[in-house]
């Protein structure tokens, strides 16, 4: 596992994991980013404008893709047993739900103006591959926005995420599954999670991945109590000359 990606196998891990977490996936992220996380979605979500047609790669239980109000949403998933807790989320009529992979998106290329991943794309097997595909999929002109927990490479703030991850995130996560859950899994799941933090580099990692893809105007900007990142690129106009 690095900042590219991982194995298949260690993909397979982390699958499970979220799978394993689901019922209690939001009440988790709640409590290990004090109560932000719905607020630094909402503010990413209103980058899609509503004429927009908008894909959201990794959308899982839906808790990004239902604060979305563009006319036409494409929720791409790989697992059926996430997208399911979505079902009664989202509105059927604006809101297509998708299985598949970032890798491999199932849609034609130029076909959407935005593509979000909410806090996914650290979990995807090949983020080269994905920026690729993001951008392939995105008309010109048209935006790729990646959130996720803050990363910095350096500097107070990167020593003080990475304490809160290692050694706050897993008695959190104790205190929000029962302790009979917690005693059926095998292991502790949220290790995986560190694991997939750890791995990812650093928030300048996403800048750089969709650059080298063929991004332009690439930027990231902090979100409330520098706690999470959103990093922009666009698909460039194509010369006319
Ligand atoms: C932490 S959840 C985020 C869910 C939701 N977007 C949110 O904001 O809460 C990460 C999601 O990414 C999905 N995912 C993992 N690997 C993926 C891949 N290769 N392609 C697309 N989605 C993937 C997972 O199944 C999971 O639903």
């Amino acid at each position: 596992m690095d900042h590219q990606g991982m194995t298949r196998t260690e993909w397979r891990d982390v699958m499970d994991a979220m799978e394993e977490v689901a019922p209690y996936y939001e009440r988790v992220n709640w409590l290990i980013t004090f109560g932000l996380v719905d607020r630094w979605r909402k503010k990413v979500a209103a980058v899609a404008q509503p004429d927009d047609v908008v894909l959201e790669i990794g959308s899982g239980p839906g808790n990004f893709t239902r604060h979305l109000v563009s006319r036409e949403v494409y929720a791409l998933e790989p697992s059926g047993e996430l997208s399911a807790f979505s079902k009664e989320l989202l509105d059927p009529d604006r809101i297509t739900l998708l299985r598949g992979v970032g890798e491999k998106i199932p849609l034609a290329s130029e076909s959407v103006d935005k593509v979000f991943c909410s806090f996914s794309f650290r979990d995807f097997y090949d983020r080269k591959v994905a920026a690729e595909e993001m951008l392939r999929v995105l008309r010109e002109g048209g935006e790729a926005v990646i959130v996720d927990m803050a990363k910095p490479s350096e500097g107070p703030l990167a020593k003080m995420l990475e304490m809160h991850v290692r050694h706050m995130v897993p008695p959190l996560t104790r205190m929000a599954v029962p302790s009979m859950v917690r005693e059926r899994w095998a292991r502790d799941p949220y290790r995986t999670f560190v694991k997939t933090y750890e791995a990812y580099g650093s928030t300048e990692v996403h800048e750089d991945l969709l650059k080298r893809a063929g991004f332009s105007d690439v930027s990231t900007e902090y979100l409330e109590l520098r706690g999470a990142t959103m990093t922009r690129g666009k698909k460039p106009w194509k010369s006319t000359s």
